[in-house]
């Protein structure tokens, strides 16, 4: 992705690697600061994915991939950094997927992680030129969380066909849901489409249902962090009522995500884990109280959409609707970056 710091304009990826050392965009702290942490030892990246340093699905694969590579680097049990590495959030598929991924070629754990990582890349900027054939000019798209490319390492997954609209000549116009409490789509996705050039506004959380009554939202777009069998998934909290509300509205809910992010092995979103966060993210913002001390609070991260309310998905393989996803189960993890060339 393209960054202007200080008028100058510079290339980055949400993270990458520096054997040893896993670097990162800190994501915690955009866009008042742009920083990039170093990471030198898998507790340390066990502290930056649950801190959400580094966020979103596929960029958490990444680092994950990375972190079994160094590991390995540093002479390290690699099995036992894999699993404290998974231990770090439950809901993203992409981890866990990532970290089998390298520990299946463990020998050549740097080099397969890399390969992991291009191939996310690839994927993501697929599903751009995938999603951009759903976008017509001047379309008005809304979009929860950040699924952009700080959350994919660069692209994005439901901000990849955007920008792709915007490369192509089109005019998109992005609503963006701030997404309380961590507001990863007031400070991130925002931040990239200004950094994009693309034309949007940042609507509070509670503003989407009403926009669409007004008939002001052409399509909705969303990220996931695990899609399972039947096409339910789990996305940022407040994507269900979303997805409700486009249905109510006639408006289509489209789902871009990656094959690391499809979990084959669960029949439906009732059995995905969801993280339950600190009740101080709910509470503070920006260290700031906004309820009383005696309050208590609940914060779970993720929920669930049931796949009646996607209109389709969004893959590097194609769109599909959720009766067609069997099609995306026979591209397994153990070909992975092998089918890149082929799709
Ligand atoms: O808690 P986060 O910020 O990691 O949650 C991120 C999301 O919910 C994204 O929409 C999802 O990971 C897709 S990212 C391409």
């Amino acid at each position: 992705m393209k960054i202007n710091i200080d008028g100058k304009t510079s290339d980055f990826k949400a993270v990458w690697y520096e054997e040893p050392v896993i670097k990162m965009i800190d994501q915690r702290i955009l866009p008042e600061s742009f920083k990039i942490v170093d990471i030198r030892n898998t507790k340390e990246l066990y502290d930056a994915i649950k801190d959400m340093t580094v966020r979103g699905a596929p960029s958490i694969g990444a680092a994950a991939a990375y972190g079994v590579a160094q590991a390995r680097a540093l002479g390290k049990d690699i099995e036992e950094a894999g699993k404290l590495i998974k231990s770090a959030r439950p809901t993203a598929y992409d981890l866990f997927f990532a970290v089998d991924f390298v520990l299946q070629h463990k020998e050549e754990a740097s080099r397969y992680a890399e390969k992991y990582v291009d191939s996310i890349v690839e994927r993501s900027r697929l599903i751009g030129v995938n999603g951009n054939e759903l976008i017509g000019n001047s379309k008005k798209i809304l979009t929860h969380c950040n699924a952009g490319a700080l959350a994919s390492v660069d692209y994005g997954t439901a901000l990849s066909p955007i920008r792709k609209a915007k490369e192509s000549g089109k005019n998109p116009f992005v609503w963006v849901d701030e997404t309380r409490p961590r507001l990863q789509g007031a400070r991130l996705t925002a931040w990239e489409l200004v950094q994009e050039g693309i034309e949007h506004k940042v609507i509070a959380d509670n503003a989407a249902g009403f926009l669409m009554y007004r008939g002001q939202v052409d399509l909705a777009i969303v990220g996931a962090d695990r899609i399972t069998k039947n096409g339910d998934f789990a996305n940022k909290i407040g994507t269900y009522e979303k997805a409700v509300l486009a249905k109510e509205n006639g408006v289509s809910f489209y789902v871009a995500a990656p094959l690391s992010t499809f979990d084959f092995s669960i029949e439906n979103g009732r059995d995905i884990p969801i993280e339950v966060r600190s009740e101080e993210e709910v509470k503070d913002i920006k260290g700031m109280a906004i309820s009383p001390r005696e309050s208590h609070a609940y914060n779970p991260a993720f929920d669930v959409t049931p796949n009646r309310y996607v209109t389709a998905y969004i893959t590097e393989y194609g769109v599909y609707k959720s009766s067609e996803l069997q099609k995306l189960k026979g591209k397994g993890k153990e070909s992975i970056i092998e089918q890149i060339g082929n799709i």
